[in-house]
């Protein structure tokens, strides 16, 4: 089989703008090979290795597993397209370039845990990706492909598509709940889980954009074909949202596993101006910074873990010599005050406190007793919120506190 570095941004895609041009190019085919053994499609998943590609890396087929293990009258799968965190901007592109793709992976879950409700949940801000989903869901509707599903399940399958609340909260599987289930996006503690008690209390799927897109190709071309896509020991490709200082930001799909190195300087063209590299804010502005000195690191799940950071959405930040990191954390750290949903004292109030002294630091208005309160946050903050907000905030401003200690003044 051909090593492929394009699977879900193959260029070929784009031309299925309709069901019958995306079923013309090969779509429609991982929905047939699942139709036809739909009680392989859990172990095939596991053999792939696929995890989610929405921030955490959890194994997809344990997720599943999971939801069609869970008793409910009735079930739902949710494609969560909210993608709201800064530098992130993959999601969008497959949900207005190639929705059936999408479309066509959260039915193949529907199949594979029998739920009969299936929702898109899309950011209202994504406009074009919102109006395509619309247009897109509604030739499946119609399509005997949906027709095939349901005599498996044995009822009728509804899908729709459901604006989210263009909040960035809103894309935390529980704040999810909450809204479909008509309310504000407030996380709620877990467990349950959602895949047990979800919306309405019925076992409840979620799983990101770029997730789904992959099960297509998985149940496609088989499970050894995907993990071969990989380097090394990781399996498949990934999404990387690149921007900041390189001379071309944009979104590549490359194997998963490949370095940082080739992304910024192959891909990215290297840096802008010609500056030297600084760090990146590695998986969105939530996680531990990497330096010039993990240039080599494999840009996968457990590798980018063993640098003690993450590989989360598998956006990447570069920051150039001459950047001041401070900066760029005052500002993340206000778009999660902005973004906290107040829910929990301890997040609201400590991002807003973290927002003010970096602010302060960053301008060159800060004291050492701004930067000791910034430290005394980061030690009492993690833990203390419903979901993972306030602790990949701490996680942003420690790790640049620890990297960077000069330019805090330390
Ligand atoms: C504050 C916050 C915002 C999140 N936003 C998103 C989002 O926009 N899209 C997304 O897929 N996951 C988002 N997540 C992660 C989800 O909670 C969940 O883990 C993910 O949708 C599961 O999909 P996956 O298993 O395919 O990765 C967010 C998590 C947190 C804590």
């Amino acid at each position: 089989m051909e090593k492929l570095n394009s699977v879900l941004l193959n260029p070929k895609y784009k031309l299925g703008a309709n069901l019958d041009g995306w079923r013309a190019v090969g779509g429609g085919e991982g929905l047939l090979a699942a139709l036809a053994r739909p009680d392989e499609i859990l172990s095939t998943l596991e053999q792939s290795g696929l995890r989610g590609m929405g921030g955490a890396g959890f194994p997809t087929w344990r997720k599943w597993t999971a939801a069609a293990e869970a008793v409910g009258d009735e079930k739902y799968v949710v494609c969560n397209g909210n993608e709201d965190e800064p530098g992130t901007f993959k999601d969008r592109h497959l949900l207005r370039w190639t929705p059936h793709q999408v479309i066509e992976g959260a039915l193949i879950a529907a199949l594979a845990i029998r739920a009969n409700r299936v929702v898109f949940y899309i950011n209202p801000h994504q406009s074009e990706g919102l109006a395509e989903m619309c247009h897109a869901v509604a030739e499946w509707r119609d399509s005997d492909l949906l027709g095939l599903i349901e005599t498996v399940i044995g009822r009728p399958v509804c899908l729709t598509v459901t604006p989210s609340s263009g909040r960035y909260i809103g894309g935390e599987e529980t704040a999810v709940v909450s809204w479909l289930e008509g309310g504000f996006p407030f996380p709620r503690r877990k467990p349950p889980f959602p895949a047990d008690k979800g919306v309405g209390g019925l076992p409840t799927l979620i799983n990101n954009t770029e997730t789904f897109a992959n099960v297509v190709h998985i149940l496609r071309e088989g499970a050894a074909w995907y993990r071969g896509l990989g380097i090394g020991n990781a399996v498949g490709t990934k999404l990387f949202s690149l921007s900041g200082d390189v001379l071309k930001p944009g979104l590549y799909e490359l194997p998963m596993g490949t370095s940082l190195e080739e992304l910024v300087f192959t891909h990215g063209g290297g840096m802008l101006d010609g500056k030297a590299f600084k760090a990146v804010f590695t998986g969105g502005p939530s996680n531990t910074l990497l330096t010039a000195r993990d240039l080599d690191v494999a840009l996968d799940f457990d590798s980018v873990r063993s640098r003690n950071s993450r590989l989360g959405t598998g956006a990447m930040i570069v920051i150039s010599e001459g950047t001041s990191i401070v900066r760029k954390v005052a500002e993340y750290i206000d778009f999660f005050a902005g973004g906290s949903c107040g829910q929990c004292p301890s997040c609201k109030c400590g991002t807003f406190q973290m927002a003010r002294l970096l602010e302060r630091i960053a301008t060159g208005s800060g004291s050492r007793d701004d930067v000791r309160a910034v430290d005394n946050l980061c030690a009492i903050l993690p833990g203390s919120g419903r979901c993972a907000l306030i602790d990949g905030a701490v996680t942003v401003v420690e790790s640049s506190m620890r990297t960077f200690p000069e330019e805090y003044g330390l």
